[in-house]
């Protein structure tokens, strides 16, 4: 299966205590097509700044990315700005829902911005609403949903983007038990049934037992020792990685 993204002696240096040091060291790993690839590190490991990396938000001290078979250094800054948007889409721990539309309209803003009109916006969005127990809520606020609600609006939106690489950042970090098991069933089913691939970032290991691979970030450094082929891995087999890393 093709990559969809690859990173490759990746590192970024951030300035903690006043010294610089390195949150990422020498970092390698691909994402292929339909995965679902779980990296897992404590706070502060550099998960967030990993994937802020691929999406654009901060820039590498070294190494490369590609998206979609494409280097990112090798492409204008227009041309890397729209391989993004067209690659990747995006769930976050508190779901940057936008708070003066309606659920509707957040599951459409891909729609509209990739220039769908008004008319033929409904139809799609309606369906994936209805997939995902949220037709009643169509007209609702975001202020007027539960944690879970808004995280599956947030997936229904990046699934409304098209983009083939959801990023996912502690997406059940603000969720109950249930809530964030229900979160991670839905991005499980947008690997099997929607041909997604997922990077998930996540210090939860009950969300990493989703995963087809788990790698872990420890110290600036990503390790595939422990073997984690999933999905299904056991809780218990997470735990026991993550105590042989000591962390
Ligand atoms: N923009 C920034 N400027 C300086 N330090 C940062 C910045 N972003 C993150 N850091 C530091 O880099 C380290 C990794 O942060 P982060 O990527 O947010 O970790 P995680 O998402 O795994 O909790 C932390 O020590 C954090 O304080
Ligand atoms: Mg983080």
């Amino acid at each position: 299966m093709a990559n969809l993204a690859r990173v490759s002696h990746l590192y970024k240096f951030h300035a903690i205590d006043g010294t610089r040091q390195p949150v990422l060291s020498d970092v390698g790993f691909e994402v292929g097509g339909g995965e679902f690839v779980c990296i897992m590190g404590p706070s502060g490991s550099g998960k967030s700044t990993l994937l802020q990396l691929l999406s654009g938000l901060d820039e590498a001290d070294g190494g490369s990315i590609e998206l979609a078979g494409k280097s990112l250094a090798d492409q204008s800054d227009r041309e890397r700005t729209l391989l993004r948007r067209r690659t990747i889409g995006h769930v976050f721990q508190f779901f940057n829902l936008l708070p003066n539309l309606t659920v509707l309209e957040n599951v459409a803003l891909p729609l509209a911005i990739a220039g769908v009109r008004v008319a033929e916006q409904a139809a799609p969005v309606e369906k994936l609403l209805a997939r995902f127990g949220l037709a009643h809520k169509h007209q609702a606020f975001p202020h007027q949903l539960s944690g879970g609600e808004m995280q599956r609006v947030s997936i229904a939106r990046a699934l409304a983007g098209g983009q083939p690489l959801l990023l996912c950042d502690e997406p059940t970090g603000n969720l109950s038990q249930k809530a964030g098991l229900e979160v991670m069933q839905l991005l499980r089913e947008t690997v099997e049934q929607d041909h997604r691939s997922v990077l998930l970032v996540t210090h939860n290991p009950r969300d990493a037992t989703f995963a087809d691979r788990i790698l872990f970030l420890v110290d600036g450094n990503l390790r595939d020792e422990q073997g984690l082929r999933g999905p299904g891995i056991s809780v218990e087999r997470v735990h026991q990685a993550l105590s042989a890393l000591s962390i």
